[in-house]
């Protein structure tokens, strides 16, 4: 079952954080260009300033045109540094954008099993917080690494010309900082991974916690749903602060080559002046050409550890953008919603959960013909709901096949995901409004055939109560509706989707009497050629059924009429008196 293995994680370098970028290259290069133009117009101040002060030194009147220029100048470089953050900030929100279109397209088709290990507030976490810290990257990070780059190699060409022995001397604190840098770098890196995974359970302990709140607050189970989201919010303040640490001991290592420098630019540069090794005036060019070099240098030290950052982030993005997308994930809309009756043929099938000791299914063999109407019965943890995972394709099986044939046919007909309608045992409804919950994936479906398919299961009244009618938002998780309505909902949905299969898992177990009654004769009056398999508790609704297989333990115990399987059934449920 390889499918079930988490891969190990992704290990992100600087290109792939590059790669991110190249839809973004055109923008990355004017904000280059403005940032280099933003310094130049900032150089040429102080020689306007130097020009103005010459002047009034020597008595002269100072020329209108230099005072004007000077505050063009200024006025130019503001401009230009307020467009180039501009751009810069847009260009991280497009690749934020991008970076979160790409993961909403995964998160959205991965494996189910995916789902079942991976909480769904980290999932959420990640499109948030991870994002952000990836933002600086895909702009400013680069730019400031490229632009200060450039300046860096400039200067110290021009330093090496002026001074190779002192250069060598700055060359070397520079090049101890950027030894620090590339020690601490990692450990940063997986102190920041380390944070975000801590804000990762956060998230998931407060989604689980509000999810179960209905039953959290009567037992007074808050302080202990409490205690698990603050033991995440300790597990990620404790990693920020090994992250912080560690930024606190590379950071003043750019301080350190910035003072160093200058201490050795006097005393080296001032004892080669009085030997007369170097002149006054190289001393100083060379001092300014330095600070060219540091201030820049400090800059692209400060940038790798944004990327360091970056990269812990970027890991826990692509954990699952890289996810082989599912199967049968792309086409939901164009898939064929109506194929014809189809035979449904399993042999051996079987199927053991991730992590999980035992088969959840076992040698199951048995062949549905098209129409049938057929009750899966078996005590809880049969495998009643396994054995519909996998004939949704929510779930491969470990051995065997599943097939959908054509009548009388021996081969595959189509990918059975697309001919099954399914009522799930506890999740029925989606986000959205009622309309969308019963058109699911076929939005042009007519008005007509919703209110029919509500009318069927009863849900007709409620629903031209409720504020805006069809278009009534259903709640998160269907929280505007009762219990027995979602379910109808749900069932609503199966009936208009008119697939050829129809797979209940206990349909009707939160309804009363009569709603049951309804919605059970509205799934048998489906059209002629469609199979309702459905797992039933209720003994009306096994003796109804054309077929019943009874499971026990994963295996299929007996398959037959009612009649002939009534001794395999487990009498302690259903020799309950009829309802
Ligand atoms: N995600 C999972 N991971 C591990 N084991 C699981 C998982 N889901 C179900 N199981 C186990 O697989 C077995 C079959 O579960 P299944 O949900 O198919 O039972 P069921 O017949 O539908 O029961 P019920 O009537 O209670 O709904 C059980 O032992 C269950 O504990
Ligand atoms: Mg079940």
């Amino acid at each position: 079952m390889r499918q079930h293995r988490d891969p190990a994680g992704p290990a992100s370098r600087v290109r792939d954080l590059w790669l991110l970028t190249v839809d973004e290259r055109p923008r990355l290069a004017v904000a280059l260009g403005l940032s280099a133009s933003g310094a130049a117009v900032a150089l040429c101040q102080p020689v306007v300033v130097n020009r103005i002060i010459s002047a009034l030194a020597d008595g002269a009147s100072v020329a209108p045109g230099l005072v004007w220029l000077l505050v063009g100048l200024m006025v130019t470089g503001a401009a230009i540094t307020g467009t180039g953050d501009c751009v810069l900030a847009v260009l991280a929100e497009r690749g934020a954008l991008r970076v979160r279109r790409d993961y909403l397209a995964s998160v959205l088709r991965l494996p189910m099993w995916w789902y079942t290990r991976h909480p769904v507030g980290d999932l959420v976490a990640r499109s948030g917080s991870d994002v952000d810290t990836l933002k600086y990257a895909l702009s400013s990070g680069f730019v400031d690494i490229l632009g200060n780059g450039v300046l860096v190699v400039g200067a110290t060409i021009a330093l090496v010309v002026l001074d190779p022995l002192l250069t060598g001397v700055v060359l070397a604190l520079v090049v101890a900082s950027a030894a620090v840098v590339a020690v601490a770098s990692p450990r940063i890196r997986r102190a920041v991974r380390e944070a975000q995974d801590g804000v990762g359970r956060l998230g998931a302990a407060i989604q689980q916690s509000v999810t179960a709140m209905p039953i959290v607050r009567p037992y007074g189970g808050t302080a202990q749903a409490e205690a698990r989201a603050a033991q995440a919010a300790t597990g990620a303040y404790r990693a920020g602060v090994r992250a912080a640490r560690m930024q606190a001991v590379v950071a003043p290592v750019s301080a350190v080559v910035a003072q160093g420098s200058m201490v050795a630019l006097f005393l080296i540069g001032g004892w080669r002046v009085a030997r007369g090794e170097l002149t006054l005036a190289d001393l100083l060019s060379f001092a300014l050409f330095l600070s060219m070099l540091v201030t820049p240098a400090t800059t692209v030290i400060g940038a790798v550890l944004g990327l360091q950052q970056a990269l812990g982030s970027l890991d826990r993005v692509r954990e699952v953008v890289d996810v082989p997308r599912a199967a049968g994930t792309d086409d939901d809309v164009a898939a064929p919603v109506r194929a014809g009756a189809v035979d449904l043929v399993l042999d051996d099938v079987g199927y053991r959960y991730p992590a999980a000791t035992r088969t959840a299914l076992e040698g199951v063999t048995l062949s549905i013909p098209a129409g049938s109407r057929v009750a899966v019965v078996g005590a809880s943890g049969a495998g009643k709901s396994t054995l519909f995972a996998l004939l949704l394709g929510h779930a491969v099986p470990c051995c065997g096949s599943i097939e959908a044939r054509l009548p009388g046919e021996q081969t595959p007909h189509a990918d059975l995901r697309h001919l099954v309608g399914y009522v799930d045992q506890s999740v029925h409804v989606m986000p959205g409004t009622v309309r969308e919950n019963v058109t699911a994936g076929r939005p042009d479906t007519p008005d007509q055939v919703v209110w029919d398919a509500l009318d069927r299961v009863g849900l007709r009244d409620t629903v031209e109560r409720l504020p805006g009618r069809l278009d009534a938002e259903v709640g998160e998780g269907g929280a505007h509706l009762s219990g027995g309505e979602r379910q109808r909902v749900a069932i609503a949905r199966a009936l208009a989707g008119e697939r050829p299969v129809l797979l209940l898992d206990e349909p009707s177990s939160g309804l009363d009497q009569d709603s049951e009654c309804r919605v059970l004769a509205a799934v048998d009056a489906v059209a002629r050629g469609v199979t309702v398999v459905t797992v039933a508790h209720r003994r009306s609704t096994i003796r109804s059924a054309d077929r019943v297989l009874v499971l026990a333990g994963g295996r299929l115990v007996a398959d037959g009429t009612p009649a002939e399987v009534a001794h395999a059934l487990p009498h302690d449920r259903f020799a309950l008196p009829e309802v």
